[in-house]
């Protein structure tokens, strides 16, 4: 949970200093004025990347050298650190607690974040990746081994695809890595994505929303067979097209309406109430395991909502999340969101 937020150079920002609460937040103000700069900020801090493209000059102010951003943060257990950051065109520069060999991992687990955007519909509407890194990410954080796993995972599955570029012939010596790391990585993500699954129900039975939708989870492999009789099956294809084609790196939750895929379907403000129904199952299963809910960053929360439905999720995110930054254009009239504690930004700076 952040306290402190210095930002020096971050896109339109040129330094802005600010204090979180616990609760809402609400970052306010007219379009270009720097609100999603200032979630951006939060999760560069967790994440060490933005959520808007990969591509990082852009986040320099023009004109300037570096990024630098700085925060005071409470982690889980209530412990509380101070984190800073320096980014460069070129490279990055991570100081933990005054410690500058800091992990990634390590970060990510003292300071947990989740973000929602505009673009968040992915989750529904998009490629499996976007829901692979759903599973992967909440998997990362209440499943201890599953890191270790998925590296194994992911090296034994690089060798076999160079080798199968280069004529197959020693690729299948992988498969038994695969297929031991693979079958525990699937028994694991079953449970998970049950769980989640079921959270993400319950919330949108709650919320008596005029649609409803039903999963299906995908393990990567075909259905009926176990993952070595799937990869033994597959090799002809795999040795002609270079690369492997089955395995839990394909895996998948589709998500169906009663009259076709959701993605297709749904209306803005259904897709947004669904992707916060997940959002809020998998905090749930994290709160589960570690205590308490990550921080919850919402871009544009009010936008495409009628007020029923952003009162419900509001007063829902509120009962589960320890601390929420939200954007909004507006800074008033916002039903349950007028108390929040509010921020204006113009211009890229408070005022
Ligand atoms: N590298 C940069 N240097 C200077 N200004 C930049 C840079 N990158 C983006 N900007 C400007 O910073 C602002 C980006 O602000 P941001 O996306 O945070 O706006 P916002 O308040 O979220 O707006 P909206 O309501 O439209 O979402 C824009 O005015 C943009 O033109
Ligand atoms: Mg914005």
């Amino acid at each position: 949970m952040f306290s402190e937020l210095s930002i020096k150079d971050l896109r339109i920002i040129r330094d802005v200093r600010l204090t979180l609460s616990p609760g809402i937040n609400l970052v306010a103000g007219p379009n270009g004025a720097g609100k999603t700069s200032i979630i951006e900020a939060l999760y560069l801090l967790s994440v060490g990347r933005s959520f808007r493209y990969r591509d990082t000059a852009p986040l320099i102010r023009k004109g300037a050298e570096a990024t630098e951003l700085f925060s005071r943060f409470e982690d889980p257990s209530g412990n509380c650190h101070a984190l800073g950051i320096r980014r460069e065109r070129k490279q990055l520069v991570v100081r933990l607690d005054g410690c500058s060999s800091v992990r990634r991992s390590e970060v990510l687990r003292l300071l947990p974040v989740q973000f929602i955007g505009p673009d968040s519909q992915q989750l529904v509407q998009g490629s499996p990746e976007f829901r692979r890194q759903l599973i992967d990410t909440g998997l990362f954080h209440v499943e201890p081994e599953y890191l270790s796993l998925m590296q194994r995972y992911s090296r034994a599955l690089q060798q076999r695809n160079a080798a199968l570029r280069q004529g197959g012939g020693l690729a299948f010596q992988w498969d038994q890595v695969l297929v031991e790391t693979g079958t525990v990585i699937d028994t694991i993500r079953r449970v998970y994505i049950e769980r989640l699954i079921a959270g993400t129900e319950a919330r949108l039975t709650n919320w008596l929303l005029d649609f409803s939708v039903s999963f299906h989870y995908r393990s990567g492999w075909r259905i009926g067979m176990s993952l070595q009789e799937s990869l033994d099956a597959h090799r002809e294809i795999d040795k002609r097209q270079g690369y492997t084609g089955v395995g839990p790196h394909r895996v998948d939750f589709i998500i169906d309406t009663e009259i076709g895929r959701g993605g297709k379907i749904l209306s803005r403000g259904q897709l947004k109430m669904l992707v916060a129904a997940l959002m809020i199952a998998q905090a749930q299963i994290y709160r589960g395991r570690v205590g308490r809910a990550p921080v919850l960053l919402f871009d544009d929360l009010p936008a495409e909502l009628d007020r029923s439905n952003r009162d419900k999720l509001v007063t829902e995110l509120d009962s589960v999340y320890p601390q929420i930054v939200v954007t909004s254009l507006e800074g008033e009239g916002l039903g349950i969101l007028d108390e929040a504690r509010m921020f204006h930004v113009e211009q890229g700076e408070l005022s």
